[in-house]
């Protein structure tokens, strides 16, 4: 059954931005948004083909990449270079309070929290970086993670571990069973253990980790729980209160399609004052600081993150790409993605070709990982890239050696399709 419910409600930031919202037949190479869904099909090839419509994104070669980096959508490339001209026309920096709570109240709707929890960073690492840091953790307290973190979530607290003594522990993510990662985790934990830093889905595989039972073994122990959100984000809906992690860390420019050089850090609000801020400055503050008396005030919300002028173009293009994805639906986007996912890891299998990404329909995401017992990756990774002009990324990440396939929105099953074609030639080599 084809499902496909246009819903007619206020326009929200689109609103808010000025942004023009028209219908799908006017979008090629204009800057608008798309209706507002209720529930589409994931196989609606139509309306999946009217949203590709909405990127620029190139099609003299397969985009395979997103979880490097995400293509943006016309309309937030556009909210972009309109406010830049708009701002260089006056030379302001363009920041408003009211913007800045308006972009936030959209990005909490991404997440599942609160505007007063969202500080902007320019990227995932950054917002990994004031965690880590920003711990109260002293030497010889131990911290969980996994083998399969992107450097941002490894070398943050590596350096910490090297500079103050904090010691690291790691396990191999189980590929059985969620069950047998909470095992992992267990298995590691000692009256030393204080915080779990992991992703909630894993840069070497997509693996869609049990975050909200791991949340439940932190606040069992009264652990620190951070999340590494770079790859989820945008794939899926979210909910980080129901997670019930302290903190969570993303990049506007991958799943969310937004502009490069922009992320987002969730802090939950209790854990605001223990999560101190190391890089304070213009914005940090609410305003009154004293150096006689030497009082200093932090603003009482994630904003306490946020320091000295940043690029405005760019929060209000992502935006504009948060809202265009919350007006398509993440539950619809997830569902699609999920099923493209879930084709390529079986046409894989179908050719024999070892898939490392979970199979398990909870466990693994948008993004498949696999490798050819024949060919090693980057000879792989160069034949798919000139011969079929498939763009993915290699893994080297827990020593897996193997090819990454990310697929979002803007994919389609023909996409799939492409890459089982082009595997299938690379197995001849
Ligand atoms: C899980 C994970 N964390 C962090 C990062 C780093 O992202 P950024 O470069 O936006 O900081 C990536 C990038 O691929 C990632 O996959």
């Amino acid at each position: 059954m084809k499902r496909r419910h246009f819903l007619k409600t206020a326009p929200g930031l689109a609103g808010l931005l000025g942004l023009p919202v028209i219908a799908p037949a006017e979008t090629k190479r204009s800057p608008t948004l798309p209706p507002i869904m209720n529930d589409v099909d994931p196989h609606d090839e139509a309306f999946w083909t009217m949203i590709r419509e909405h990127f620029p994104l190139t099609r003299d070669r397969i985009y395979l990449n997103t979880g490097g980096l995400g293509a943006s959508p016309y309309v937030s490339i556009n909210a972009v270079k309109t406010k830049i001209d708009e701002l260089e026309e006056i030379s302001e920096t363009g920041h408003s309070e009211k913007l800045w709570h308006d972009i936030k109240t959209t990005a909490g709707r991404c997440l599942g929290c609160d505007p007063e929890e969202v500080a902007y960073t320019r990227n995932t690492t950054e917002g990994i970086n004031i965690v880590c840091n920003g711990l109260p953790l002293q030497r010889n307290d131990e911290v969980i993670t996994s083998t399969h973190e992107h450097v941002g979530n490894t070398i943050t607290w590596l350096v910490r571990q090297k500079q103050e003594g904090i010691v690291m522990k790691v396990f191999e993510p189980s590929m059985e069973s969620a069950q047998g990662n909470i095992d992992r985790i267990e298995k590691l934990i000692t009256k030393r253990t204080k915080a779990l830093s992991i992703s909630h889905v894993t840069t070497a595989t997509g693996q869609v980790l049990p975050v909200k039972e791991i949340g439940e073994l932190a606040k069992a122990l009264n652990l620190w729980y951070f999340i590494d959100g770079a790859q989820s984000a945008g794939m899926m809906p979210l909910e980080v209160h129901d997670i019930g992690c302290h903190a969570y860390a993303t990049s506007g420019h991958k799943w969310l399609v937004g502009p490069k050089g922009t992320g987002l850090l969730y802090i939950q609000k209790e854990a605001l004052d223990e999560i101190k801020a190391k890089f304070v400055g213009a914005y940090s503050n609410t305003g009154d600081y004293d150096f006689v008396t030497g009082e200093v005030h932090l603003n009482p919300t994630a904003q306490r993150y946020e320091y000295g002028t940043v690029s405005v173009p760019l929060f209000v293009g992502l935006g504009a790409s948060m809202e265009f994805l919350l007006r398509i639906g993440l539950k619809n986007i997830w569902r699609r993605v999920h099923a493209m996912g879930a084709a390529l890891s079986d046409g894989l299998k179908d050719l024999g070709v070892e898939v490392l990404s979970p199979a398990h329909p909870d466990e693994h995401s948008a993004m498949i990982t696999f490798r050819l017992k024949n060919v090693d990756r980057s000879t792989l990774q160069s034949f798919l890239a000139e011969k079929f002009k498939l763009r993915t990324r290699g893994i080297y990440e827990g020593g897996l050696e193997g090819i990454r396939i990310s697929l979002h929105l803007y994919n389609s099953f023909d996409d799939v399709n492409s890459v089982l074609e082009a595997v299938q030639a690379a197995k001849k080599l």
